[in-house]
């Protein structure tokens, strides 16, 4: 069947079966951040405030994540990675440690997946790793070393054409897509380019081929079209990057054309092979895979990027709920939310502060007692209200301790609390105690409090207007979450 599930990948991944998939594609973020920074980019025209963009950064070396790189040694081991796969590992991290603790981050949150990816993967399948140069040669290493070197199949270059840029070197416009095969009996068929005419004249015979022309659309097979096998693809892909006004553009910042993943999948999979994307965005994977009768599952930890693929590509191919597909991970009741909670409390927070209209904080453990914020205008200034969530048991000490945040943050107007479980009397009278924020003679509370069920009713914070996640282009009613 079907999935879409919405949630941390390597919590996914690592209830997935082994050997259970044919095909892995992945399009993290790039160590840039900068895919989470533009889908939060406000569209009032106020630049990003720093705290977003600080907000926004996962790629710091914090408790949990250098605790990470000490232990994945011992997770390579007991994955049966090679010795010197686990040697190299922990003298790269050593010297990382001391020069580039960012890159490092990342990098311990990348190796953690594939470990993973790895294991999920039949013996005859093939992982596609998009990334670009910022880590390309980093990510290869650690690729080599899960994979084996001789499982290396392809360094392909996506070489796309943008408008130039002033810069004092040659333009960057080409990204790194690594193919790997689990083993030496991974599933692939070659791909023949369009033949020239001149090769055409040379080679005879009729044979059925798939082939792309030159904008990366696939054309009929070769068996209607000509008598020539045509040219075995290179790794050298010219597939233009989707045009502002195409049909195929959702809008979505990091968006890949269906091209691309199509000749991943044509190459790499047969009909009714699992097509695996646990970043898959705005579901172009899914969309390539709905229309080659591949099976498919896509991961997304934005609950935007869920809805986006529903309303769109699920929607296009009239696929139905229960039927054709499933939706993992996203609580429709105050029940599932109880449980998200016991599962996954980084996801709670996630997926309730999202609900309201927040951004959650990447770290874990929340920024000093700050889970999230919600943004909104008033005046020419963006001003924030804090949040903080709880799913376990609540006290008054929760609200005494929101008051703190607000008298410690001197940029900060308001504060809201979202619990499961419904406040006390003590708990409300304490946020009474709070007082008003007053801006054009509307006084709204200062600390707010919302029960998981009265969000699910369709309450939401009392504030003036909110600047909510927006797409880049212009912004689209889904992504108001
Ligand atoms: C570069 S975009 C993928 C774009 C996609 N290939 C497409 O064509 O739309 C990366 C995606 O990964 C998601 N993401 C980031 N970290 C994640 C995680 N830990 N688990 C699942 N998804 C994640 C982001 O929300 C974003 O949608």
């Amino acid at each position: 069947m079907n999935k879409l599930f919405y949630g941390d990948n390597l919590t996914i991944v690592k209830k997935m079966s082994s050997e259970s998939i044919d095909l892995i594609y992945l399009d993290p973020p790039f160590n840039s951040n900068r895919s989470y920074n533009l889908l939060y980019k406000n569209t009032t025209g106020l630049p990003i405030p720093e705290q977003i963009e600080a907000f926004c950064d996962t790629w710091e070396l914090d408790f949990e994540k250098s605790e990470l790189a000490s232990d994945i040694p011992r997770v390579m081991q007991e994955y049966g990675i090679n010795a010197d796969t686990v040697h190299f590992w922990h003298y790269m991290v050593e010297a990382l440690r001391m020069t580039d603790t960012k890159l490092l981050a990342y990098l311990v949150y990348m190796t953690v997946r594939v470990i993973e990816m790895y294991r999920i993967l039949k013996p005859t399948g093939s992982l596609y790793l998009h990334c670009d140069p910022t880590a390309s040669h980093y990510l290869k290493v650690i690729l080599d070393g899960i994979f084996g070197k001789d499982n290396f199949r392809n360094e392909i270059v996506w070489d796309y054409k943008r408008w130039p840029t002033k810069a004092k070197r040659f333009q960057r416009m080409h990204d790194i897509i690594f193919f790997y095969g689990k083993s030496d009996i991974n599933t692939f068929t070659v791909l023949y380019r369009e033949p020239s005419a001149s090769s055409q004249k040379r080679w005879g015979g009729k044979q059925q081929r798939v082939t792309f022309d030159e904008q990366g659309n696939r054309l009929p097979t070769l068996e209607e079209q000509t008598d020539s096998p045509g040219v075995p693809m290179s790794d050298v892909w010219q597939i233009p990057i989707i045009a502002p006004s195409a049909k195929e553009r959702l809008g979505y910042p990091t968006q890949k054309p269906i091209a691309l993943l199509e000749r991943i999948i044509l190459a790499s999979s047969k009909e009714g092979d699992v097509v695996f994307d646990p970043f898959c965005g705005c579901g172009t994977t899914i969309e390539a895979s709905i229309r080659n009768n591949r099976q498919w599952i896509g991961c997304d930890i934005a609950i935007h990027s869920i809805r986006l693929i529903q309303d769109t590509r699920i929607k296009k191919y009239a696929l139905v709920e229960g039927k054709d597909y499933t939706i993992e991970g996203i609580p429709q009741s105050a029940e599932q939310a109880q449980y998200l909670f016991e599962q996954d409390p980084f996801q709670f927070k996630h997926w309730s502060i999202e609900k309201t209209g927040g951004f959650c904080s990447n770290r874990k453990t929340g920024d000093r007692g700050i889970d999230g914020r919600i943004y909104f205008e008033a005046g020419n200034k963006l001003c924030s209200m804090v949040l903080s969530v709880k799913g376990g048991n609540i006290k008054p000490t929760d609200i005494r301790d929101l008051r703190g945040v607000l008298e410690r943050e001197s940029d900060v107007e308001m504060a809201g609390f979202i619990s499961l479980h419904e406040p006390t009397k003590a708990m409300v009278q304490e946020a009474d105690a709070a007082g008003y924020y007053e801006y054009q003679g509307v006084k709204y509370p200062r600390i707010q409090l919302l029960t998981i069920n009265q969000i699910f009713e369709g309450k939401t914070w009392y504030c003036p207007s909110v600047v909510k996640a927006q797409r880049k282009d212009g912004g689209q009613a889904y992504l108001n979450i």
